[in-house]
C-alpha cells in the first residue's frame, strides 16, 4: 500500500523519521552503546586496531559517511571499501580487525564473500543489517540491525539513513570501549542522534519545492554533484539515486576536485547540485565551497545549493536554494541526503519512468 503516495520510495523517504527513531531504540541502556547480537567481547572491542567498511552501491556511500565520525571519535583508522573489490585483492586483515560489513538486504553476494574472506583471515565481523536472520548477520560476529522496516522501493531510501545512524552507534561503541569518549561524551552523541528524526521531519517540508524543481530539471542531460567532508558521499548518493532512477547521467565529486578535472564538465545551464557545509560547524570548509560554487555559476552552471537555513553567504551564488535544519556537522548527511532522494524520483517520475521499480536492477544482488 503507497499510503496515499504515487510511488513507494516517496512513502520510505517520509518514513525516514520513524527509520531512525526505530533504528536508534534501546541502543543505548544504562548510560551504555549497546548493540544487539554481540558475539564479541568488550575486550575484542578495545583491541581492535583498524576498521573497514565494506559494502556495495548505497550502503557503501553510509559507510564513506560513517568514516568521519568513527575515526574523529575513536582515533582508529577507517578505510571504506567495496566489496566486490575488498574480496579481490589482498587485504591485510588480522584479529584485531574490525570489518563492519553493511547490508540492507544481508544477502549481497559481494558482501557475503568479502566477510567470508575476513573471516578466513580471522578479523572480526560485525553486520549490520536490514534484514533479520540473513546470510550476512548469520556469518557475522556481531550484527546491529536497521530498523527501516521493508523497503519496496529498489532504490535505498530509509535504509540509507537507517545504515548511518547504525553505523555511527558502532563507532560510538568502539569509542566508549577504548575510552577516546568519555560516558558523558558518548550519551550527547546519542542525544545529537535521538534528535534526528524530528529534524528530517523538518527537511521533509522541502518535498514540494525540491519536486518542483525535479519536474523543471527533467529534461536536464546530465546533473553533477558537489560535496566536501560529509556532503561528498552525500553528493555520490545523490548522484547514484540519479543515475538509477532516471537514468540521466550523474556524477557525484569532492568540491576540492573541480580544478582538477571536472570543471570542465561545466557549460551553460548544466545543473550542479552543491551540498553545503553548516557556516558554524567548518567554516574554512563553508568558505571554500562558497568559492566553488561561485567558479561554476561564472561558467553558466545552473547552481541548486542544499544549505543551512539561515546561510546567507550562499544566497547570491544559489539559483534554486534548498534549505536543511541546523545540525552537528557529522549528522549533516541524514538531512541533506533527503532533498537529493525526493529530486532523482522526481525526475525519473517526470522521464515517465517507474521510480519503484527502475530497469535492469534487482533489490537483492545475490551473484557477484
Ligand atoms: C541503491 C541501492 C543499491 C544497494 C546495494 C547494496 O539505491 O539500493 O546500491 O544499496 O545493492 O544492497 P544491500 O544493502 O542489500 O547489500
Amino acid at each position: 500500500e503507497k499510503g496515499g503516495h504515487e510511488y513507494f520510495m516517496l512513502k520510505e523517504i517520509e518514513e525516514q523519521p520513524e527509520a531512525l527513531a526505530n533504528t536508534l531504540r534501546g541502543h543505548f541502556d544504562n548510560g551504555r552503546i549497546v548493540l544487539d547480537e554481540q558475539r564479541l567481547s568488550d575486550q575484542d572491542l578495545r583491541d581492535v586496531d583498524k576498521v573497514f567498511v565494506i559494502a556495495c552501491g548505497s550502503a557503501y556511500h553510509s559507510g564513506l559517511v560513517a568514516k568521519y565520525a568513527i575515526e574523529h571519535w575513536t582515533r582508529l583508522p577507517v578505510e571504506v571499501e567495496l566489496a566486490s573489490e575488498f574480496r579481490y585483492r589482498d587485504p591485510v586483515l588480522d584479529r584485531d580487525t574490525l570489518v563492519v560489513a553493511v547490508s540492507q538486504s544481508g544477502e549481497t553476494a559481494d558482501t557475503l564473500e568479502a566477510v567470508r574472506h575476513a573471516r578466513e583471515q580471522k578479523a572480526r565481523v560485525l553486520a549490520v543489517c536490514n534484514t533479520n536472520g540473513a546470510q550476512i548477520p548469520r556469518e557475522s560476529d556481531a550484527v546491529l540491525y536497521t530498523h527501516a522496516g521493508p523497503e519496496i522501493g529498489v532504490a535505498s531510501t530509509k535504509a540509507f539513513l537507517a545504515q548511518i545512524a547504525a553505523n555511527y552507534l558502532v563507532g560510538l561503541a568502539l569509542a566508549q570501549a577504548r575510552g577516546t569518549k568519555y560516558p558523558d561524551e558518548v550519551a550527547r552523541e546519542f542525544a545529537e542522534l535521538e534528535a534526528m528524526p524530528a529534524a528530517v521531519q523538518k527537511v521533509l517540508s522541502t518535498v514540494d519545492q525540491v519536486r518542483a524543481l525535479g519536474r523543471d530539471l527533467a529534461e536536464s542531460k546530465a546533473v553533477l554533484f558537489l560535496g566536501r567532508h560529509v556532503g561528498f558521499p552525500v553528493a555520490l548518493e545523490g548522484a547514484l539515486k540519479l543515475k538509477e532512477l532516471a537514468y540521466m547521467h550523474a556524477e557525484g565529486f569532492a568540491a576540492g576536485e573541480l580544478k582538477h578535472g571536472p570543471i570542465a564538465l561545466i557549460e551553460d545551464g548544466l545543473p550542479v547540485v552543491v551540498v553545503m557545509p553548516s557556516p558554524k560547524g567548518r567554516a574554512v570548509l563553508h568558505a571554500k565551497l562558497v568559492s566553488n560554487i561561485s567558479e561554476i555559476q561564472a561558467r553558466g552552471a545552473r547552481t541548486i545549493v542544499i544549505a543551512e537555513e539561515g546561510d546567507e553567504t550562499v544566497r547570491p551564488f544559489a539559483d534554486e536554494l534548498v534549505e536543511i535544519p541546523a545540525v552537528p556537522t557529522l549528522l549533516q548527511p541524514l538531512v541533506s541526503t533527503v532533498p537529493l532522494q525526493v529530486l532523482a524520483a522526481e525526475i525519473a517520475r517526470s522521464r515517465g519512468y517507474d521510480v519503484d521499480k527502475p530497469r535492469n536492477l534487482a533489490k537483492s544482488v545475490t551473484v557477484e
